[in-house]
């Protein structure tokens, strides 16, 4: 059984469930404490019986710089996934659905157009989770992480940038159906 909540400070000290993970990036303190300071509802953890966290998700909304507007590569306002990760012994039992599911209703509270995230095309599991959530791939960018999860002879890894589209994309407009034909460089996104 697990309790859903807001993030909170002391919450760092019981990260280890989830970030011993290969595929869990770890980040400077600074770096969480930003994001809770500015999009706390945007930062969900998943604990169980004991207080281990043994899931979370941590987001921004954000649009691209306005002298960007004309770009191609324009994002316009929307949520941005920028981790999630549950323990490997709570996996498959819907905390991460949970976790994103919350992470995209604040994005639709703030009117967001979409939920964006990059995840590096070898992590199948992610994409695999992602898809089933109603994600898709809208670019890929080339060369993305700059090492290789799987392939130690690789230098570079590319992403998929996955979105979803929120409430208030009622067209559709900020999703592609082929995605995976879209190429940009690490430059070209913001
Ligand atoms: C990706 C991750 C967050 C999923 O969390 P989770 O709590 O296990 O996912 P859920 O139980 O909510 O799964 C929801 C659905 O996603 C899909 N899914 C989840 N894990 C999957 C897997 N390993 N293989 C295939 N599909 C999967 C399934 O459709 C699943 O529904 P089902 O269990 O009824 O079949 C988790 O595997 C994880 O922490 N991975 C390591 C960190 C990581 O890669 N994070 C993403 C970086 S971008």
């Amino acid at each position: 059984m697990a309790n859903f909540r807001r993030f909170r400070p002391d919450d760092l000290n019981k990260f280890s469930k989830c970030n011993l993970d290969p595929l869990t990036e770890t980040y400077e303190l600074s770096f969480y404490m930003q994001y809770y300071a500015k999009w706390p509802s945007l930062f969900q953890v998943a604990e169980d019986q004991d207080g281990n966290i043994i899931g979370y998700i941590m987001g921004k909304l954000e649009s691209s710089p306005a002298y960007y507007k004309f770009s191609e590569h324009y994002l316009p306002w929307h949520a941005h996934i920028t981790a999630v990760t549950v323990a490997p012994e709570a996996r498959r039992l819907g905390i991460g659905k949970l976790l994103t599911e919350q992470l995209e209703a604040a994005g639709d509270a703030a009117e967001a157009w979409f939920v964006d995230l990059y995840v590096r095309k070898t992590n199948h599991k992610a994409i695999a989770f992602y898809k089933s959530m109603g994600y898709s791939v809208f670019r890929v960018v080339e060369a993305y992480y700059g090492d290789h999860s799987t392939d130690p002879t690789q230098v570079s890894e590319d992403a998929y940038d996955m979105r979803k589209p929120l409430k208030r994309d009622v067209k559709r407009e900020h999703i592609r159906d082929d995605g995976e034909n879209h190429k940009v460089l690490p430059t070209d996104v913001w």
